[in-house]
């Protein structure tokens, strides 16, 4: 599949980007060498990524400039206070104007149909950088995160992995046995987008979530899993505990979304009994050797320091693999399309 397809090409842009990662090769005087380390394609050379955000981001916006400066390119930072959009210009006229002088826009939006009038009116590419809907390259990097782990789960590769964990990680790509992966909290965009990509890849996903429609998916959401046949993969509780329950992975994210402030009170109260734990995934029954993740930024109420600095946690890993799997998208959509793709002036 085309996520297949992504998580195959990070892998490789890591593997020939990192010293410490490219395969050794011996040369003729008996020394080992990173000979095989290579520059990634420059398929940006030339050509501009607008970065258009209108809410705040650490780990997005470092992984695109990253990733844009390493495929040859520029990633060029719009703002909401540096440009006219939104105060003084309609985004259709924005997206006109950017696309007419940029290859591709990476856009943080807040409502989704912003980013939807994006892509209606600009003349190149536009990828999702968060939206009040969807946060799609966010599981990218976290099952580019889970797949590099795979041996982890699995008694065989770990039998591997316990001659060399390393080279096991980084030599090649395993392929993932089916999870039971559990998310507790409020269904956000992370979730969103979890909810049409596990199952599809032959996951189980477990949430659990107060009952309030309000911290559930959206009917937006919930019609796409269908349409997608994911439906049959998710199992919906109220009670943490029931989420956890076989748990391989334990995922959660904020309580409070980015435009949420002035609910904060009320979130938190209504989440009380939500937080990630080691006792609340014991007495749920996760399996022992469960892991976790999040797409950060982290607030304590969501998950304890024990979880999230403990070795259960994959975190940081997770962040770095936002610039690899960026990186993929980035040269597959925009990198690898060019003026010919222009769409024609209406
Ligand atoms: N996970 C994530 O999207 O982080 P930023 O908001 O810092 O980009
Ligand atoms: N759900 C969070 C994700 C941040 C990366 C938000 O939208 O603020």
């Amino acid at each position: 599949t085309q996520i297949h397809r992504v998580i195959a090409h990070s892998f490789h842009l890591k593997r020939i980007s990192l010293p410490w990662l490219a395969p050794q090769t011996r040369l003729e005087n008996g020394k080992m060498s990173n000979q095989r380390l290579r520059m990634p394609s420059q398929s940006l050379f030339n050509k501009t990524v607008a970065l258009l955000f209108s809410k705040r981001s650490t780990r997005t916006r470092l992984a695109a400039e990253t990733a844009a400066s390493l495929l040859g390119g520029r990633a060029l930072f719009l703002g909401k206070d540096d440009i006219q959009i939104g105060v003084n210009e309609s985004v259709r006229d924005s997206a006109r104007v950017i696309g007419g002088m940029c290859e591709g826009i990476f856009a943080r939006v807040g409502d989704h149909s912003e980013i939807e009038e994006l892509a209606r009116y600009s003349p190149v590419p536009v990828l999702n950088a968060l939206s009040s809907l969807w946060h799609p390259t966010q599981v990218l990097a976290d099952l580019l995160t889970l797949t590099e782990n795979a041996y982890l789960f699995d008694s065989s590769l770990r039998s591997r992995a316990n001659k060399d964990a390393y080279s096991t990680k980084h030599k090649q790509l395993d392929e993932l046995r089916p999870l039971t992966i559990a998310y507790v909290g409020d269904c956000a965009n992370v979730l969103n987008d979890m909810l049409v990509m596990y199952p599809r890849l032959g996951h189980k996903v477990r949430v659990g979530a107060p009952e309030n429609p309000k911290y559930r998916p959206p009917k937006a959401v919930w019609d796409r899993v269908v349409e997608l046949g994911c439906d049959k993969g998710i199992f919906m509780t109220a009670d943490p505990r029931e989420a956890v329950h076989g748990a391989d992975v334990v995922i959660t994210d904020t309580w409070i979304s980015m435009g949420q402030e002035a609910e904060k009170e009320q979130r938190l109260k209504d989440f009380e009994g939500y937080q990630v734990t080691e006792k609340l995934c014991k007495e749920g029954g996760a399996n022992a050797d469960w892991k976790f993740m999040h797409c950060l930024p982290r607030k304590q109420e969501e998950v304890d320091d024990e979880v999230f600095y403990g070795p259960r946690s994959l975190v940081f890993e997770e962040s770095d693999n936002r610039k690899w799997t960026i990186m993929a998208v980035f040269d597959l959509l925009f990198g690898k399309w060019d003026l010919v793709g222009r769409k024609q002036e209406a």
